[in-house]
């Protein structure tokens, strides 16, 4: 098994660019079935997506990926398809289940596997149910499977999600797709990734409208010729860098590729801590600092700050003055990267669902194990700034989401390496 090994406190100089944004691609590419021929560029190479074009290709697509030029072509020529997603591809990867959505509006049926639980929480299906139910589908769970129908089409529905959810917001915009008349879905995720999803459906023919937290959809015709998106950045690993950068800048660090006005929360909450940021149109210079403030945060859907965040701020937090307090309000169990962390000297206390963070702490180098994607990140991260050598386990999780890891800060001057 693939391990890394971090030497720590290297300043960090030179030039970070951030890849496209794993999470808008991955609904981009369960969208892909409802066109004929699209081309995705600014893709990142990463496990979760190539899972999803395996995914793609059980199903009947055919699809190439360019990997010098980060872009994917799909084209559907209507033989063999499968409407099926096989378990072996859904429970690595959650968001197999968006494929429901786009299957039922183009083939009125699918039979799609639960994804089943995963370390950050139960992560249950029920809000994606519930908008396709509404939408008219007829859902049956058999054998660990959803099988889903809608043999006359889905009807256009006034849909209140009770709460909001970033998967089945997008299941929903998939299956409202066509659907007969007009849906409203209330009360949904707006994440930029939605954002950038509707401005792919757009692309395809769609009629849709956001306002607020709702958004309108009238039934839409899919246009025939060849879409071409690019994809959106990547929020989260810009974030992850940006507090690499604010802790271990030589002087400063330029991040590109990326557009700040996307992330205002986080940056106003980076600033509050002390972080010293120049913005730029597509970029932003990271200054070192030397003293952080403590800080108060919750993690909230879009806008609000980002629980994919969370792990990797906590770790910024180790090094600031004072108590921090985060609240975790969106997974019931997302702060594994904590015992790591305390094994490596940070003075973490749980309470509930609220950790609270004693800075500053000196870090030392460890041996510790990676236990989901974003856990496995604020390890790195606190490998970078430990004195001396971080030892981290199980990084396959890492692979799932972050493009060229070592490499980025390789070229920032990091000593990290692959065994
Ligand atoms: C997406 C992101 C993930 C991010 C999360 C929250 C992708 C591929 N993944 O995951 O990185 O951490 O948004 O920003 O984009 N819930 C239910 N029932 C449901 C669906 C969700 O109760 O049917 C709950 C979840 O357990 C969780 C909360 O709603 O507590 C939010 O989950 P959701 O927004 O759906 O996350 P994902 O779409 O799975």
């Amino acid at each position: 098994m693939q391990k890394l090994i971090i030497k720590g406190k290297r300043e960090l100089s030179g030039k970070i660019s951030i890849s496209g944004s794993k999470n808008a691609t991955l609904p981009i590419l369960a969208a892909s079935i409802l066109a004929n021929y699209v081309q995705i560029n600014n893709i990142p190479l990463v496990k979760d997506i190539f899972t999803m074009v395996e995914l793609l290709n059980f199903i009947g697509l055919k699809t190439k990926i360019n990997r010098k030029n980060h872009y994917i072509k799909i084209s559907n020529n209507e033989k063999n398809i499968n409407t099926l997603a096989p378990y072996k591809l859904v429970k690595t990867m959650r968001a197999g289940v968006l494929v429901l959505g786009s299957l039922l509006t183009k083939y009125g049926k699918a039979k799609v596997s639960l994804p089943g639980g995963c370390a950050i929480g139960t992560r249950p299906v029920n809000l994606h149910l519930f908008a396709l139910k509404k939408l008219g589908a007829k859902i049956k769970i058999k054998d660990g499977y959803i099988i889903a129908q809608a043999k006359n089409g889905l009807k256009g529905a006034k849909i209140k999600f009770p709460s909001i959810s970033v998967g089945a917001t997008e299941n929903a915009l998939l299956a409202a797709f066509k659907a007969k008349g007009k849906t409203i879905l209330k009360n949904c995720a707006i994440e930029p990734e939605i954002k950038d999803l509707i401005k792919f459906l757009k692309k395809l023919g769609a009629n849709i409208y956001l306002e607020g937290r709702t958004i309108s959809i009238s039934e839409s015709k899919t246009k025939s010729f060849k879409i071409i998106h690019d994809v959106i950045f990547d929020r989260i690993e810009l974030g992850t860098y940006m507090i690499a950068s604010a802790i271990l800048a030589k002087k400063s660090l330029i991040i590109d590729k990326i557009d700040p006005k996307i992330i205002k929360s986080e940056l106003n909450i980076l600033k509050k801590i002390g972080v010293q940021i120049k913005q730029k149109k597509n970029s932003i210079i990271i200054n070192r600092a030397r003293k952080f403030k403590k800080i108060n945060i919750i993690t909230k859907p879009y806008p609000g700050f980002p629980t994919d965040l969370q792990a990797q701020l906590m770790v910024l937090l180790t090094q600031a003055n004072g108590e921090s307090r985060i609240k975790e309000d969106i997974f019931e169990n997302r702060f594994m990267h904590v015992p790591e962390l305390k094994r490596m000297g940070a003075q973490i206390e749980i309470k509930d669902k609220t950790a609270i963070i004693k800075g500053p702490t000196k870090l030392t180098g460890a041996e510790v194990m990676a236990t989901d994607l974003r856990a496995s990140v604020s390890l790195v991260l606190a490998g970078l700034i430990a004195d001396n050598r971080t030892i981290i386990n199980r990084i396959y999780h890492l692979d799932r989401g972050y493009e060229y890891l070592e490499n980025k800060l390789k070229n920032c001057k990091a000593k990290i390496k692959r065994v």
